[in-house]
């Protein structure tokens, strides 16, 4: 189980150590949360935040849409040389031209479902992607409650990738805890994003440990 600290709960004073501390505490992918107001009602971090959390990482970045008019944000961000850039499919009208807009990049391409979205819809998209990521509370904000429907979606995905992509990723964001991470495993998932969880820990390491399962 690989762990992608969200550091949307981290101390955006200090975001330079947060990101250092847990790099150095374990985390497999630095996961970067960028919204602009209208997909969600919050903002985050522009490019110039971005590019200053991929100075200092030690792991590559997973950076992680909420945005509309995203072909745009694809070129304000693809600088920054992410592993992977996903993007929500309720957004965008043409998703493949945008998956082979980010692949061109040479990033990985991924594309995100919120927890009402379903798997159906994934059918003719799954085998162009290296990764779906899987939201488990409605996205904007760190620190909700996590929804378990998500784990009936994980093995619904699981299936379909069996068939159509057996190399997909599949990454689950939102309430990930020490408690859910389990059931995550056990369902199919390969990346736990976890926000609130790791930054609202005493200890970075220990609680980044506590997930991969
Ligand atoms: C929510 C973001 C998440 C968020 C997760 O919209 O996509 O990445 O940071 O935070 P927690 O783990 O606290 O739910
Ligand atoms: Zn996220």
């Amino acid at each position: 189980m690989k762990i992608a600290p969200s550091i949307l709960s981290a101390d955006f004073g200090k975001l330079a150590d947060e990101v250092k501390a847990v790099c150095d505490g374990g985390a497999d992918l630095i996961h970067v949360d960028v919204m602009d107001g209208h997909f969600v009602p919050n903002m985050t971090m522009g490019p110039m935040i971005v590019e200053a959390v991929a100075k200092v990482s030690t792991k590559p970045l997973d950076i992680h849409f909420m945005v509309e008019n995203i072909p745009f944000f694809v070129d304000m961000y693809k600088h920054l040389n992410p592993e992977f850039i996903s993007f929500h499919i309720e957004e965008e009208k043409h998703i493949n031209r945008v998956i082979q807009k980010i692949r061109n990049e040479g990033i990985r391409p991924a594309v995100v479902l919120n927890p009402a979205t379903p798997v159906c819809l994934l059918e003719y998209i799954v085998s162009d992607v290296d990764m779906v990521l899987l939201m488990s509370v409605n996205p904007g904000f760190g620190g909700q409650k996590f929804i378990p429907s998500v784990i009936d979606k994980i093995k619904e995905l699981r299936e379909l990738a069996e068939k159509k992509n057996p190399n997909l990723l599949i990454e689950v964001d939102g309430g990930v805890n020490n408690k859910n991470a389990p059931l995550l495993k056990e369902a199919g998932a390969d990346i736990l994003v976890a926000g609130s969880y790791v930054f609202k820990s005493g200890d970075y390491k220990k609680a980044i440990e506590s997930l991969r399962v």
